[in-house]
């Protein structure tokens, strides 16, 4: 289908070292790989650019200053939501980051120390990040719609010595106030943190606590700078929490020198950006886009990030996001496509569109959630550019599959992510793992080794990342996707094969879910499943059983479980609707039937599985569902 394309596809899976030793050119290296990939610890454990060190924040800004682009404007934060805007050069970048990395040092933060970052999308987010990066110490950034208990989860695993927060973010019609959100989560998880580093915002005061608290303007103020330290290119980065299928998030660990690698080549040569231009992730910090390609990818690359805190719609208006991209000459913009369906509802004619002179505008990228063929379509009518649909998750960090915009652009296919990356190996197997022919439904899987920047495991679990992705096929990282080929090798990722749904682009665990509702003492069992959602795509449903002599109205069991769900997990989990049922359905051993449930809830065909244990209890979910309006 594209020669260039297959080559480059051929070259990447035979000869992988080759093919990344020469992308690794495009960094700099304090000193350079002595292996560029290690696979002593195969068949599980495989490292890039062994032997090798280097400095992420050296290279995502100071190097930029001292080839003589300190001028350039770096970020661009964009706040609809508070009325506020600036720009940060590169020169002030690297002054506000080595000052806020000389905080950091102040505290006693060390190479390899970890340090939560907890904040809304302002530029101090991303100078916190940087800041790490700086003396080698490792980020975990907590997304703001996290409650304190999942706060404190994190805390618990990452043991940090200091928070870097803000005062508070803010939602539409809301100051979503951090500090009892820390409190409480410092009072779950006792011990751990030393200092608490706070940005005291304009909406909302943080009562400093003497001792432990300091206040992010003053301690930068005061701070020495501090320089860039040699890491092993292996040393992590960061850890970012996603969704398992418990209510314990998987601490994905990113390195420092494989990571700096990928992004750096996609943002050519999937994105086609080129250094100076602006690029603009309407994400936030909190999710893996926002690691990669709000802070890290644009700024390795020298081209102009976009911090935009509001949302599609709302802040003021479905035309906002035109409105940042001719404002500020945004050449490609990355989204969900959650955020389209949103932009669609209010202004399904695209008229505010017109509004706007979008000329510098060339690419729309969408991924998180699969992009269903309508919202694509919608957003190519409206906006005349290629709308390129592309699937990763926060284990890989960057894209598996896209089209690559700057190598050759091929056919798009709605409902397709197009074809993998180079450097990506995906099948579709068998659950005996043999490969599928075109077109059949599998589970979608990557053969080992992945390439640079992918996860090289998990948070003080070496065990947990090969249970979780490596023991289903021999040799395999296994997605947690399923889908299908086609005979032109586009991907087709349909759903999961595990309890993540996806909210919104958000990824959420039912599990943990469940796990929440169980704690509530009337409960006596329950599930969680996905259901489909023209806005986010889906929305978790909640089911519970009440404990024998429970005497309690069915709706105030209701408030309870979504009262429960968002303090526990967080308003972004979005869990509004629950039912009370006397029974949920089981096959004879005792497994709970979600999939046949979701079924029933959206409406859909199903076939009574042989081993349910009884089959009246379907026709009694059928009931209870219609109550609030599903299984129409
Ligand atoms: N801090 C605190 N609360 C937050 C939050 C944050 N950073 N982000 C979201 N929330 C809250 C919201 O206020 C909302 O609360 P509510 O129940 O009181 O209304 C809840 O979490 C759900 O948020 P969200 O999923 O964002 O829904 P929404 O109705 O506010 O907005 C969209 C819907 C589609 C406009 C919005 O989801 C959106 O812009 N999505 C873009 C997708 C995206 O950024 N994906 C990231 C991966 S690419
Ligand atoms: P996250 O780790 O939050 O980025 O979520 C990753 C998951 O979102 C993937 O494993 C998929 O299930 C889903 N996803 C992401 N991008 C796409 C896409 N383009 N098409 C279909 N599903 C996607």
């Amino acid at each position: 289908m594209s020669e260039k394309l297959d080559q480059l596809q051929k070259h990447a899976l035979e000869k992988p070292e080759e093919y990344w030793a020469a992308a690794a050119e495009a960094i700099d290296w304090y000193k350079p790989a002595d292996k560029i990939l290690d696979d002593s610890g195969a068949p599980h454990f495989y490292r890039w650019f062994k032997g090798a060190s280097c400095n992420t924040c050296y290279n995502a800004v100071d190097r930029h200053v001292e080839a003589g682009f300190g001028e350039q404007t770096a970020i661009i934060y964009d706040s609809p939501i508070t009325g506020t805007q600036s720009k940060i050069s590169y020169a002030r970048l690297q002054s506000k980051v080595a000052r806020a990395a000389g905080v950091l040092k102040s505290l006693g933060v060390e190479k390899g120390d970890r340090v939560v970052i907890y904040m809304p999308m302002i530029p101090q987010a991303a100078i916190a990040m940087l800041a790490c990066a700086r003396i080698g110490a490792i980020h975990s950034v907590v997304f703001g719609g996290f409650a304190a208990h999942e706060l404190a989860t994190r805390l618990r695993d990452a043991t940090p010595k200091v928070i870097l927060t803000a005062s508070c973010g803010i939602e539409p019609g809301r100051v979503v106030e951090y500090q009892p959100m820390i409190e409480g989560a410092l009072a779950e998880a006792p011990d751990i943190i030393k200092n608490v580093v706070v940005f005291q915002r304009d909406q909302a005061t943080w009562n400093m606590k003497e001792g432990r608290d300091l206040d992010w303007h003053d301690s930068i103020h005061n701070a020495e700078p501090a320089d860039c330290v040699s890491v092993e290119a292996t040393d992590p980065l960061y850890i970012l929490y996603t969704s398992g299928t418990t209510g314990q998030p998987k601490g994905v660990v990113r390195d420092n020198g494989g990571h700096m690698v990928a992004l750096k080549w996609s943002m050519k040569n999937i994105y086609n950006v080129d250094p100076g231009e602006v690029y603009w992730a309407a994400s936030d910090v909190g999710w893996v886009v926002g690691h990669s390609y709000i802070v890290y990818a644009p700024l390795l690359h020298r081209a102009t990030t976009v911090m935009f805190e509001g949302k599609p719609v709302g802040t003021p208006d479905a035309g906002v996001f035109w409105r940042v991209i001719e404002e500020h000459n945004v050449t490609t913009l990355f989204t969900a496509p959650t955020a389209f369906r949103a932009i669609k509802k209010e202004d399904p004619n695209g008229e505010l569109v017109k509004k706007y002179n979008l000329s510098k505008f060339r690419s729309l990228f969408l991924a998180g959630e699969r992009c269903d063929p309508d919202t694509l379509h919608w957003a190519q009518d409206i906006l005349g550019v290629p709308v390129i649909d592309h699937w990763w998750q926060t284990e890989t960090g960057w894209p598996m599959a896209s089209n690559l915009l700057g190598v050759e652009q091929l056919p798009i296919k709605a409902g397709s992510p197009t074809r993998a990356v180079p450097g990506y190996d995906v099948h579709v197997l068998t659950p005996e793992g043999e490969t599928l022919a075109p077109g059949e439904m599998g589970s979608i899987a990557t053969k080992l080794p992945m390439p640079p920047g992918c996860l090289p495991t998990l948070w003080n679990a070496d065990q947990r990342y090969i249970d979780s992705y490596l023991s289903e096929y021999e040799g395999f990282y296994a997605t947690g996707d399923a889908g299908y080929m086609d005979e032109d090798g586009y991907i087709y990722v349909m759903s999961r094969t595990d309890d993540i749904i996806n909210v919104a682009g958000h990824r959420l665990s039912t599990g943990a879910m469940e796990e929440t509702l169980s704690e509530l003492d009337d409960v006596a069992e329950c599930a969680v499943i996905g259901v489909a959602d023209n806005l986010k795509g889906q929305l978790p449903l909640g089911f519970v059983v009440l404990k024998s002599g429970v005497d309690k109205a069915n709706d105030d069991v209701v408030k309870e479980a979504v009262s429960q769900v968002r303090t526990q997990i967080g308003p972004v989990a979005a869990f509004k609707h629950c039912v009370v049922v006397q029974r949920l359905p089981k096959t004879r051993s005792g497994k709970i039937l979600r999939a046949t449930m979701r079924k029933i809830a959206d409406s859909e065909e199903f076939k009574t599985p042989a081993t349910i244990d009884d089959p009246a209890i379907l026709d009694e979910i059928k009931i209870a569902l219609q109550g609030i309006g599903y299984a129409q």
